[in-house]
């Protein structure tokens, strides 16, 4: 199975996905981090202990992370998730309780016990990943891959050109996606394409295990939450889809890019930008720019971006 270090913000679809991954005998989650994302830490972090318990892997050790991006002002999405990150559905406080090493920490240690082999998988504002890159020079080297949901190279979610998860944090994703690490990105551009729906709530609905019931519960529970906000469709299943793409990879097409993450922008903060070739291919007005290194050393791809979902 393939080892993997999932970077967390539960947060409905990242609920979804942290029991798909401890679910599937093809991954070998060795550990969990918690994020400041959807909501703030305080409630990210025992979600996933909760998440962590229902699927009876409490051998998988939890780690509180960063409880705000980098530099920026934290930003939530309550709106989406509910005030308690489960779209409203209250399940019991957690009995197991975080580990004592900062996710940082933890995702290093884990790294470089295992150099070549650690796959990170990025679910919500990448600032857990930056620090840990930052905090230990020979991490990036070490890291396998970096699979993420976040990004979009055809528009944003939360401002016309930036994603939430880069968004609230795009210079811990600038970070990432300079580190030299081979990444996987799941942005919106297949995301939106993969929407709950009802006849796959009832399917939840019919099952009895702990997780099912758990996911049912959540999945009518946002699918209510829609609905109550004029949503036609069923809600976006981004983080589930991440953790597919190392299950799965066959469902998803991909191209390469060399992905940078915009952290200048007042308009387009957090907006990743895939060049498809160096920027002197692009035009020779580029020879003159002071703005970008028309080098092709430089833009060389780093992301294999998911473009399209197998139906
Ligand atoms: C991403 O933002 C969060 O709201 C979701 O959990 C997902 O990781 C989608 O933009
Ligand atoms: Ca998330």
């Amino acid at each position: 199975a393939a080892k993997v270090i999932i970077d967390t913000d539960p947060g409905v679809d990242d609920a979804f996905a942290l029991m798909l991954a401890m679910r599937s005998p093809e991954l070998n989650v060795m550990a969990v981090t918690a994020v400041a994302g959807n909501l703030p830490l305080e409630i990210t972090l025992p979600n996933a202990l909760r998440m962590v318990e229902i699927c009876d892997r409490t051998d998988i050790p939890v780690a509180a992370g960063a409880s705000a991006p980098l530099i920026r002002q934290q930003v939530t999405a309550s709106y989406a998730h509910g005030e308690n990150g489960l779209g409203g559905v209250t399940l019991p406080p957690p009995k197991i309780t975080a580990v004592k090493e900062h996710a940082a920490e933890l995702i290093c240690r884990i790294v470089l016990e295992h150099p070549g082999e650690v796959t990170l998988i990025g679910l919500g504002p990448l600032t857990n990943l930056a620090l840990a890159l930052r905090s230990e020079p020979g991490l990036a080297k070490a890291i396998k891959s970096i699979v993420l949901m976040g990004g979009s190279l055809s528009g944003g979610n939360v401002t016309p050109a930036a994603e939430f998860n880069f968004y609230v944090d795009p210079e811990a994703a600038s970070i990432v996606f300079n580190s030299g690490v081979p990444i996987t990105m799941v942005g919106l551009d297949v995301t939106r394409k993969v929407e709950l729906t009802e006849p796959y709530i009832r399917q939840l609905e019919a099952g009895t295990n702990k997780p099912s019931r758990a996911a049912a519960g959540i999945a009518r529970a946002i699918m209510a939450t829609y609905r109550g906000h004029g949503e036609k469709g069923g809600p976006t299943l981004h983080d589930p889809l991440a953790v597919s793409a190392l299950i799965r990879p066959d469902i998803l097409t991909f191209e390469s890019y060399r992905v940078q993450i915009e952290t200048n922008g007042l308009i387009t903060a957090g907006e990743s930008v895939g060049w498809k070739r160096a920027p002197i291919r692009y035009a020779a007005a580029f020879e003159n720019s002071p703005r970008v290194t028309p080098s092709e050393e430089a833009f060389t791809a780093n992301t294999k971006v998911a473009v399209d979902v197998r139906p």
